[in-house]
């Protein structure tokens, strides 16, 4: 019998091992301030991260980007790295500040050549380049004016678009517009954790907002320069929101998290318009009025596939204190003030299980309840796996070797989980390990290490870990090997 839905789905062969579907992309994703380092090289202008990196505090051991892995000078090396490793796409952003320093209108041609030396240099080696605008390293210029709670800062980002498209479009066929607007917002503006480290509940709301009509504006600048051919997306990270009870106001708790970290972002793109449960639970916080009358047509701009970062599930209960009470987000180390608002009554559940070097659950469960999920509420939308992956504490032992076998772990079974949905009829084109290299980890700065391959800092040295020739394995046959 011939199946009705042509899509291919992942198979199980009769010794266990999971077959992904012809032409699965596998690949490794990274970020600008994270590895590029030359932070004040060639015209580049500082950011919010450089601004915040060098702010007493801010980071672990008052780690910066100044020199991370030093991935502006070294991307071939990388690059050859990443072909021996079997990768075939990669993942990475654009520093805004490189390429229009101060946030533009001027662009500076040294940041540009830079990036389309890497694409062709990817393009060599048969690896496909995948370009994320804005991965939460504004232009400091565009904060000192506001930042992402004005409007005018959307603007921008369509126009830094335009831009990069000019200069790569010809070679690039897959786009991101933004990484994870929920930590740009919310941990930027709400908690304090990020950069710019503003605790401005009010002002998180605008900047979620500006950062969906930035993506909305992005997305028409894209098509506008490229290729009808290329594909545009947005990268979100999702949560896969439970309760500790199915009580009443556990299942609050869990709608209003839901509200904030999911339906606040994926409505407005998907559905034009934003979730009227979560506009009435954050009232006392905001009323609203940054949302002009076309803005949520704007933002739903068509895509043609969206991004999902996963790396562990969240836990909700209801609680009677007056802030939200726990872990309330995975990045940042204090919490001055809350990613939440409209979620005071809340609070977030430590689970129990073994953890990452993070702090963070490792349940794989939760990615294959997001896929599934965005199949049955958003149908016919194909989905990427934009980041997943997990920090330990890794060492270099006598022989030259860092044995990671956690990291192999964690990678199994979130592999698993996604070809779990995939049988189970979601639509998921690929996957991007994070991280390729051991990089500068925002707020713990260098002390969590997600690469695959390890970065020995002070000499710069590449060493591939255990994890690595695993992947490499797996992208090579496009399967997922039984365990043990
Ligand atoms: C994601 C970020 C990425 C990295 C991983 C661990 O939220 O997008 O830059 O920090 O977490």
């Amino acid at each position: 019998m011939t199946s009705i839905d042509a899509q291919p789905r992942g198979e199980v062969a009769g010794d266990g091992t999971l077959a992904f579907p012809p032409g699965f992309v596998w690949g490794t994703a990274t970020a600008a301030y994270q590895v590029e380092g030359a932070a004040g090289e060639d015209g580049r202008t500082p950011s919010i991260w450089d601004t915040f990196s060098h702010r007493q505090g801010a980071t672990v051991d008052g780690d910066t980007g100044d020199v991370a892995a030093d991935h502006y000078h070294r991307y071939p090396e990388d690059v050859a790295l990443m072909g021996s490793l079997g990768v075939r796409a990669y993942r990475f952003s654009i520093s805004w500040s490189r390429v229009a320093p101060g946030g533009g209108p001027g662009e500076n041609a040294r940041g540009l050549e830079y990036y389309s030396r890497l694409v062709d240099a990817l393009l060599e080696q048969g690896i496909r380049p995948v370009v994320t605008l804005y991965h939460w390293d504004l232009p400091q210029e565009l904060e000192d004016a506001g930042g992402w709670s004005v409007r005018d800062t959307a603007e921008r980002l369509a126009e830094l678009a335009a831009l990069v498209a000019r200069r790569l479009g010809d070679r690039v066929d897959l786009w991101t517009t933004l990484n994870e607007p929920w930590c740009s917002a919310f941990l930027g503006y709400g908690s304090g954790g990020h950069a710019p480290g503003r605790t401005e509940p009010a002002a998180a709301l605008a900047a979620a907002h500006h950062l969906l009509l930035g993506h909305g504006l992005a997305a028409a600048a894209l098509r506008a320069e490229l290729p009808a051919t290329a594909q545009v997306s947005i990268t979100l990270n999702l949560a896969a929101v439970r309760s500790r009870e199915a009580s009443a106001a556990d299942l609050d708790a869990r709608r209003r998290v839901d509200g904030l970290a999911n339906r606040l972002f994926l409505d407005p793109v998907m559905l034009g318009r934003y979730p009227a449960d979560v506009i009435a639970d954050t009232a006392h916080v905001s009323d609203w009025s940054f949302v002009h009358a076309s803005d949520e047509r704007t933002i739903a701009a068509p895509i043609d596939l969206l991004g999902v970062n996963y790396y562990a599930p969240t836990m909700v209960a209801a609680w009677d204190g007056h802030e939200p009470r726990g872990q309330a987000d995975g990045h940042s180390r204090s919490l001055r003030g809350s990613a939440w608002p409209g979620c005071e009554h809340i609070q977030f559940l430590e689970q129990p299980g073994p953890r990452t070097a993070m702090g963070w659950p490792i349940d794989a469960t939760g990615l294959t309840d997001i896929l599934l999920r965005l199949k049955r509420e958003h149908p016919g939308l194909p989905v990427m796996i934009t980041e997943n992956g997990a920090a330990f504490d890794d060492r270099i032992d006598g022989g030259e070797r860092i044995h990671d076998p956690d990291r192999v772990r964690y990678l199994r079974d979130h592999l698993a989980a996604v070809h779990t949905a995939i049988v189970e009829g979601a639509d998921v084109r690929g996957y991007f390990l994070w991280s390729l290299l051991d990089n500068f980890e925002w707020a713990y700065g260098y002390s969590r290490r997600f690469g695959i391959v390890y970065v020995d800092f002070p000499t710069q040295r590449r060493l591939p870990k255990d994890s690595a020739h695993w992947y490499r394995d797996v992208a090579l046959t496009n399967a997922l090997p039984p365990p043990g």
